[in-house]
């Protein structure tokens, strides 16, 4: 491999949340720490280079996006996802989270009835519930090692008053890349009823070997006049800290609405740096990508046999994206509460606590895997200890 994704990095003390944070969440500072959805790998040299680059330029003044920043978006999600944008559907929002919530807030009225499907990444539920609108949970139906599908028939039931429904396309998770059949159930139901679909894609380059993304937009115009889709590199090259994403809109109404919407807070400028960023790894991040999935996939095919052989209560099914693992310990028979004192403290594992990601996550934690694999050996070690 040319990138080395083994070596350790000291990210203590440099204000990161998945670090410096820990005393404040697990209720200890010296837990392995495996929670926050970003990698403990180096993002890109070609990338750090380019924003030394443009930190090396004495004025960090007011800058705008311009036809090549869109550009590299335009033909990242070409060649990598076969999907033909306009430059005009392309919208700048200051990370996905931010985006979707200002849909939320542009699309919807306080007391509309929005739809997630849960377990899911928790902003999702904040998006609604913090703005006064109804939060209604289309649970995914848990199939313990076959993994999780969707529950159409009660999704027939709540789109019939429903305004919106926030898709998590790949999921997060429960690490579900969302076939092209269960795609095009969703949209067309969402259609028939005359709901928005967000599709919230910034897993969508973290799709692991032997499967495929499928954009929601894709899927045929009606959906994709029918979709806002947000799109980011940061989760995929590292890029977290620097809050750039991009909006996706073909539809010309919704377009403008949405872009009326950022304005009106001024909210589009964005900061010099996530757009030197965001355009390199558009432009030069294949060779890097391909060898980053290689590596994530064999930490969780390490973790999936480890599990398998000495922790068997431990219910799990290999994610199809994401760099996750959605682990059901619900095996064990403890309350909520005594699983989370046993892995932070006696185990002194910091990982995502499932009850977070709605009620069914509930006896479950999410792992992430984006680190070297001496740390995820590390982790199985506890695990095998603690849990075996
Ligand atoms: C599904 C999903 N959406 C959005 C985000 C965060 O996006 P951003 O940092 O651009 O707000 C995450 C981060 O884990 C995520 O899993």
């Amino acid at each position: 491999m040319k990138y080395d994704f083994d070596k350790i990095i000291n990210r203590a003390d440099t204000n990161c949340i998945k670090y410096d944070l820990r005393a404040a969440v697990f209720g200890r500072p010296d837990v392995l720490p495996m929670w926050v959805a970003d990698m403990d790998f180096e993002t890109p040299d070609f990338v750090r280079e380019a924003v030394i680059k443009r930190a090396e330029h004495p004025v960090y003044g007011y800058h705008f996006k311009d036809e090549p920043y869109f550009q590299s978006i335009k033909e990242w999600l070409k060649r990598r996802h076969q999907w033909e944008v306009q430059t005009e559907w392309l919208s700048f929002t200051p990370g996905v989270v931010c985006g979707f919530n200002m849909a939320v807030l542009a699309f919807t009225k306080p007391g509309d009835e929005i739809i997630i499907q849960t377990p899911v990444y928790p902003p999702f539920h904040h998006a609604v519930t913090e703005h006064g609108r109804k939060l209604v949970c289309n649970p995914l139906i848990n199939k313990g090692v076959a993994g999780y599908e969707m529950d159409f028939d009660l999704l027939e039931q709540q789109l019939k008053t429903a305004k919106m429904l926030i898709l998590c396309n790949p999921h997060n998770p429960v690490g579900r890349c969302w076939t092209k059949e269960e795609l095009q159930q969703l949209g067309e139901m969402c259609l028939k009823n005359k709901v928005l679909v967000i599709s919230d894609e910034i897993h969508c380059d973290l799709v692991l070997p032997g499967h495929k993304h499928t954009p929601f937009a894709t899927l045929g115009e009606a959906f994709s006049q029918n979709s806002i889709t947000f799109h980011a590199a940061s989760k995929t090259f590292n890029l977290a800290g620097l809050a750039t994403s991009t909006a996706i809109i073909p539809n010309a109404e919704l377009r403008q609405r949405f872009n009326a919407f950022v304005h009106s807070l001024e909210a589009e400028l964005g900061n010099i740096f996530g757009k030197v960023a965001t355009q390199t790894a558009m432009e030069k991040g294949d060779e890097w990508l391909g060898q980053l999935l290689e590596y994530v996939q064999g930490n969780i095919d390490y973790v999936a046999g480890f599990l398998s052989e000495h922790l068997p209560k431990v219910v799990f099914s290999k994610p199809e994206a994401t760099y996750m693992m959605w682990l059901d310990f619900n095996g064990y028979g403890l309350t909520e509460e005594a699983l989370w004192q046993k892995m932070t403290q006696e185990t002194m594992l910091g990982l995502n606590r499932g009850k977070d990601f709605g009620t069914d996550g509930s006896g479950f934690f999410r792992i992430n895997l984006a680190c070297p694999k001496t740390t995820v050996e590390e982790a199985m070690r506890r695990l095998k200890v603690h849990w075996g």
